[in-house]
Parts: structure tokens; C-alpha cells; sequence
């Protein structure tokens, strides 16, 4: 039978993606493994990150060793702040020789990093202080960075100044389990993304300054909200409220310079007005807004995955690649700039999903390259399983191309690897991979067919129409 390819760009950028919490180990510096020790059941099963990958043990080398097996060319990786600067205005020069060597060993191996500079952990004695909710942090966090530039300057140019500070201010809100101490509510949730995006707008700034060069940006978490009912006026309400609190009110700051948050005071944030050079979009799921009595009275959240579609587990949410591109049309439409996507993955210890969901997933990036959209790199959510979170080692959330048995640190190729892999060192994704990986992925993969369909065949044959 004949093969479908889907070529991508010859410069497209393969990577994962990895943070330094998650896979560093003995980052015992910070807030979350003070979280961690505190037990009382904040992490599943009282996990605690520990040695999680041993990553600053030595093994940091020999994953990216695997980095270059997989034939990728770029890896998204974050520096831990509170390794860095464990006291404030006080630098460790032990923890920055560190991150030398392994920067150095990613040059070598022909992986350019993206870095992140900060992904959910803060060093305790910002905390200590109040955290992001301290007007103070944004100038304590431009420090950092400027401390960080002038010493990797020379190894990195691709920075993300945040990790997904929406999810970062709504874990505060809804479960109180990403900050110790902060009451949650709207308030919070609102006033620390204001001091995240005056702190983005601030790194921005540093960066330029010391790095004329450099390319600028952060990884928004975007889910693909919908209303339960599309004709309940409900839950139209709500999820224009969530779509806006969580996808929206961020990126309009940075775009036009104005904050305008839904509870708290609006105001004009100039220094963030198009303080990118590129967006960053973390895609995992879609869910559907239901304002339903039950969730009301027992105050449980408000959205799901839809019944009967492939979900995650638990609260997950729906695996749904067609939201990949909606969402990548809708960023470039606003903002008309490179996107990345910072990260994509799906939980699925026994890589039953996997192998078919990065290539619905890939096929949908194709999809937006051919209508024009600037998509520049891709960065697989894990190189390796880590630690996730609020669920720990919890296996039911293992993210990883690569197994990891975390009692001895031996790391097992999934066959999702295999196929990342292929893809990675080819540049296209097929028919064929599809027939060897996951056949039950075919038919979508066969030329272009399920939702949206109409519109990228109109697309295609009127380009410029749009
Ligand atoms: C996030 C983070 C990652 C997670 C990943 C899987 O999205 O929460 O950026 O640290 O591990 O997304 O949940």
C-alpha cells in the first residue's frame, strides 16, 4: 500500500522536555521539598521527590546521552533557583559548575537547550518572605536571571522565563497544594499572576539587555475548555470565565500591556506589552465546563473529560489532539509570532496511548505548518518518568519515553521511544510508522480525515484566503 508522509520543516526542532525538580534530586532547598517532608498526605502516598532521577548525582549525562539516541536536537530543561541562590544575593558557585557540565555535555551532544528559568519551585527563604504573592519577588527574580544570563550566555539563547504560571497560580487556588502557606481564592489566584507576568515582563527586559540575540518566551498551559452544553447559558458563562481566567487574561497583558483580571484592580503593565519573541504552549487536554448543581453544592470543579473519549486518569481530562491545533491558530492569530510547543504528552505507564497519541498530536502540528502557522519546535512531556507533583512517583502518572524503576535508576525504552525516535531522525511522521506502532492510529493517519478536516483542505487550496 502506498505511504503517507508528513514532512516536517527541515530546521523543525525535536526535543523533550524535563524540570528541574522533577528530575535533579536532593533539591532540598526549596519549597516543595519542604512540602515533601511536611507529609500529612500533600503528595500521593506521602512520595517525596528524593533522588527522583539523580540527575545532579550524574545521570544527567547519561540521559542525554539517550536525548541523542532518540536523534533529537533540542532539550527543555529548567535551573533550579534555589540551588543557584540559596540565600538571597548569595550565588553558589558548586551549583552553577554543575549546570556548566551539563549544558556543556548537551553541546556536545548536539542538543541545544531551552531553558526554563522558573518551573512551580521557589528557594525557601523566598518563601519565607511570601513567595510570589511579595511584590518584591518580581526584582528578587529579575536578579536571578540576570546572575543566570551573564554565566550561560555563552551555552543557551533560548530562554523561557515561566513554566505554566497559570497552572502555577491555579494550583494555589483550587487545592492550596503548590504554596505552603496562602489562603486560596480568586484574589490570590489573580494578584500572583500579576506579579508572575510583571515578573516575565522583567526577565524579558534583563535578557535583551545583556543578550541582544536571545529569543524570549514562556510556557502557557492552554486547555481546550468548551461548554458542557453548548446551549446552556450556564455553562457558556462559565467556561467563557475559565477560558479568560486561565487562558486569556495572561497573554492579553503581554500582548497589549493591560492587566485585566476578572476580580482585582486593572491597570496598565507597559513593561509587559509585547514582551515576547515567541509563545510557548504546554497542550495536554481538553475539558467541558458543566455548571451542575452537584458540583455547586459540593463545591467540586466545575469541568471533565467527556464520557466515553479517551481520558488520562482521574481528573485528567480528554486526550483530544484536534485541540493542538485549534489552540495554535488561535495564538498565532493574536499574536503572530514563533510558537513552540514547550510540551505534549500524556500519563500512561504502559505506553498503551502513547505511540498514538504523538502522532494524532504531530499530525495536527503538521496541519498548522501547512497553514502557515510558524511552529518551530516540538518538545515531548518526558524524556524520562519523573516526579509528578502532587502524585509523586504515583505510577499511574509516569510521563516518560524512558521507564524508570527509581529504586535502582535503570531506565526501559517504551516503544513510544522507538517511534519518537524515527520521527526525530526522519523529519515526517507516516502511514507506515503508524502501521508498526499503533495500528489502531491508521485510519487517522490515512490521509486527513476526522474533525476539522474541511477546514485544512480549504486551507490548503486557498492558502492566502485567511
Ligand atoms: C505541568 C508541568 C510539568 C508536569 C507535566 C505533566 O504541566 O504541570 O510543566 O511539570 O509534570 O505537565 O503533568
Amino acid at each position: 500500500m502506498t505511504d503517507i508522509e508528513y514532512h516536517f520543516p527541515k530546521d523543525f526542532l525535536w526535543g523533550t522536555a524535563t524540570a528541574a525538580h522533577q528530575v535533579e534530586g536532593d533539591n532540598f532547598n526549596n519549597d516543595w521539598w519542604q512540602w515533601e517532608q511536611a507529609g500529612g498526605g500533600h503528595i500521593c502516598n506521602d512520595f517525596t521527590s528524593g533522588k527522583a532521577c539523580d540527575w545532579w548525582g550524574g545521570r544527567a549525562e547519561e540521559d542525554i546521552a539517550r536525548m541523542a539516541d532518540l536523534h533529537t536536537n533540542t532539550h527543555r530543561l529548567s535551573l533550579e533557583w534555589s540551588r543557584i541562590e540559596p540565600q538571597p544575593g548569595q550565588w553558589s558557585e558548586p551549583a552553577l559548575a554543575r549546570y556548566r557540565q551539563i549544558l556543556t555535555a548537551m553541546q556536545r551532544a548536539g542538543i541545544k537547550p531551552m531553558i526554563t528559568l522558573h518551573h512551580f519551585t521557589n528557594p525557601v527563604w523566598m518563601n519565607e518572605r511570601g513567595g510570589w504573592l511579595n511584590h518584591d519577588s518580581v526584582a528578587w527574580f529579575a536578579a536571578f536571571v540576570e546572575k543566570v544570563v551573564r554565566e550561560f550566555g555563552d551555552l543557551c539563547d533560548l530562554w523561557c522565563t515561566l513554566n505554566e504560571p497559570n497552572v502555577y497560580a491555579t494550583q494555589s487556588f483550587i487545592k492550596n497544594d503548590f504554596i505552603g502557606g496562602a489562603k486560596p481564592g480568586p484574589v490570590v489566584f489573580f494578584h500572583l499572576l500579576e506579579h508572575l507576568t510583571r515578573a516575565h515582563a522583567a526577565a524579558f527586559h534583563v535578557i535583551h539587555r545583556l543578550q541582544p540575540q536571545a529569543q524570549v518566551g514562556l510556557a502557557m498551559h492552554l486547555v481546550d475548555w468548551h461548554p458542557g452544553h453548548p446551549l446552556n447559558p450556564f455553562d457558556r458563562l462559565l467556561n467563557r470565565i475559565l477560558d479568560y481566567s486561565f487562558n486569556g487574561v495572561m497573554l492579553h497583558a503581554l500582548k497589549t500591556g493591560e492587566w485585566r483580571p476578572v476580580f482585582g484592580r486593572w491597570q496598565a503593565l507597559p513593561e509587559a506589552k509585547n514582551s515576547l519573541d515567541w509563545v510557548g504552549v504546554n497542550y495536554y487536554q481538553r475539558y467541558d465546563v458543566r455548571l451542575s448543581l452537584r458540583s455547586l453544592l459540593k463545591r467540586g470543579t466545575p469541568f471533565g473529560g467527556r464520557l466515553g473519549l479517551e481520558k488520562g486518569p482521574d481528573w485528567w481530562g480528554e486526550l483530544w489532539p484536534y485541540g493542538l491545533m485549534t489552540l495554535l491558530k488561535r495564538i498565532y492569530a493574536q499574536f503572530g509570532l514563533p510558537i513552540y510547543i514547550t510540551e505534549n504528552g500524556v500519563p500512561d505507564p504502559d505506553d498503551e496511548h502513547r505511540p498514538h497519541f504523538i502522532l494524532d498530536h504531530l499530525r495536527r502540528v503538521w496541519q498548522a505548518l501547512r497553514m502557515g502557522i510558524p511552529v518551530r519546535g516540538y518538545y515531548f512531556w518526558s524524556l524520562v518518568d519523573n516526579f509528578e507533583w502532587a502524585e509523586g512517583y504515583n505510577p499511574a502518572f509516569h510521563f516518560g519515553l524512558y521507564a524508570v524503576n527509581f529504586e535502582t535508576q535503570e531506565r526501559t525504552p517504551r516503544n513510544s521511544a522507538r517511534l519518537y525516535a524515527e520521527i526525530a531522525a526522519s523529519g515526517k511522521i507516516t502511514s507506515d510508522m503508524a502501521r508498526r506502532y499503533a495500528p489502531e492510529a491508521l485510519d487517522i493517519i490515512l490521509p486527513l480525515q476526522g474533525p476539522g478536516t474541511q477546514q485544512v483542505i480549504e486551507h490548503l487550496t486557498h492558502p492566502r484566503a485567511r
